[in-house]
């Protein structure tokens, strides 16, 4: 038996390999419809983070790509670079008005700054009224620098508590209708198929500790753990921002189902990263150049026009989370803490 963070290791390839099969049973295709009132996402801004990335930049481009009549302005929220300025260039390429904000996730008084930036440009008219913000920049776990510039735990703050500060200063800067769309992941449970596989569950604890340098992971289940816990923050950080939302902004989290072989796996052995490389091109394991379209539609088409709550859908099925990633007290703790966390380094 080889040892525990082995067996995490090995294992790990088959991670959501249950969703994946259930996504192919269960899922439809979704039909986009083009018909669209003046008040559609499209006749706005949408602001994405992570847009270099596989997620987000196919997402990016899938809105990008839409005709004139049906795609938004774009504001692009990722690290400065030679990524974003491509990203930037790619997109404007396509006649789409679209500006970037560099800004590094891992250091809140920069994401305080692009939120800034971000409102500068809606209320100057140098893009249309804010319809969306699609919260889609995501780490895993990290061994190595697993520590933010805040010196914070880099999963928890990168994929919760720099959303939160961006959407925070930006809550009052969206047109009604508008969405909010997050970005979680199966991982926040653990079922059978991932209890035999190994596949590290969240294990929730007050958000201070979760983000304090002493719960900074130590090796591969520990990081899987951080994951984890991050994306049940996202859905509890969900419902909690449905009820505090201004009326008209509607909060949805999106699953864009097992996509091997993406950045996120980047800190993997080599080994590791060559097999996720060959289950990716199995037909019907989910990728970016799936899912990232079916991201820009939960963003902007009317078929979504109703989801609100946190509703959780997986690529294109809504479904019901377990009762567990639904709880009021925490709900409303992550919220406090989320908010001294934010206070804390601004
Ligand atoms: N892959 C999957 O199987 C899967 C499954 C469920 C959910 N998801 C979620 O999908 C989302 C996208 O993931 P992906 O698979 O597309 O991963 P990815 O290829 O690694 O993309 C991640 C994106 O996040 C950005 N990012 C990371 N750290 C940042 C920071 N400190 N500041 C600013 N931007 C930062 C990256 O920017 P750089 O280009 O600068 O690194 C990149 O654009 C994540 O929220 C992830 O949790 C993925």
């Amino acid at each position: 038996m080889p040892p525990r963070g082995g067996r995490v290791l090995a294992l790990a390839v088959l991670r959501h390999v249950d969703d994946w099969l259930r996504s192919e049973t269960l899922t439809t295709l979704v039909t986009m419809t083009s018909t669209h009132s003046s008040t559609s996402p499209q006749t706005g801004t949408v602001l994405i983070t992570g847009p270099t990335g596989s997620l987000g930049r196919e997402a990016t481009l899938a809105m990008a790509h839409r005709p004139p009549h049906d795609r938004p302005d774009l504001i692009l929220v990722g690290r400065p670079g030679g990524g974003l300025d491509d990203i930037l260039a790619e997109v404007r390429a396509t006649g789409t008005t679209a500006h970037a904000i560099g800004a590094d996730l891992g250091h809140i008084s920069e994401v305080r700054a692009a939120a800034a930036r971000a409102q500068e440009l809606v209320t100057r008219g140098t893009v249309r009224p804010l319809r969306a913000l699609v919260a889609n920049a995501g780490v895993t776990g990290s061994v190595s620098g697993a520590l933010t510039t805040d010196g914070y735990e880099r999963t928890f703050a990168v994929n919760h508590v720099a959303h939160a500060a961006l959407i925070g200063d930006l809550l009052r800067t969206f047109t009604s209708p508008a969405r909010i769309v997050l970005i979680g992941s199966n991982t926040y449970y653990q079922n059978i198929w991932r209890r035999i596989l190994g596949v590290a569950p969240s294990e929730w604890k007050d958000p201070l500790e979760l983000t304090a340098p002493e719960s900074a992971p130590h090796d591969l289940h520990s990081a899987g753990v951080a994951y984890s816990t991050s994306k049940l923050a996202i859905l509890y950080y969900a419902h909690e921002l449905q009820r505090r939302a201004p009326e008209g902004v509607a909060v949805s989290v999106f699953e864009p189902g097992w996509m091997p072989s993406t950045g996120l796996a980047r800190e993997m052995p080599a080994a590791l990263r060559r097999v996720m490389g060959a289950i990716a091109r199995i037909p019907g394991v989910s990728s970016p150049r799936e899912s990232g379209p079916l991201l820009a539609s939960v963003a902007l088409d009317e078929k979504w026009a109703s989801l609100r709550d946190g509703a959780f859908v997986v690529k294109t099925e809504v479904r019901d989370v377990e009762p567990f990633a639904v709880d009021r007290e925490r709900e409303s703790r992550l919220w406090t803490a989320t908010a001294e966390l934010i206070e804390r380094v601004s």
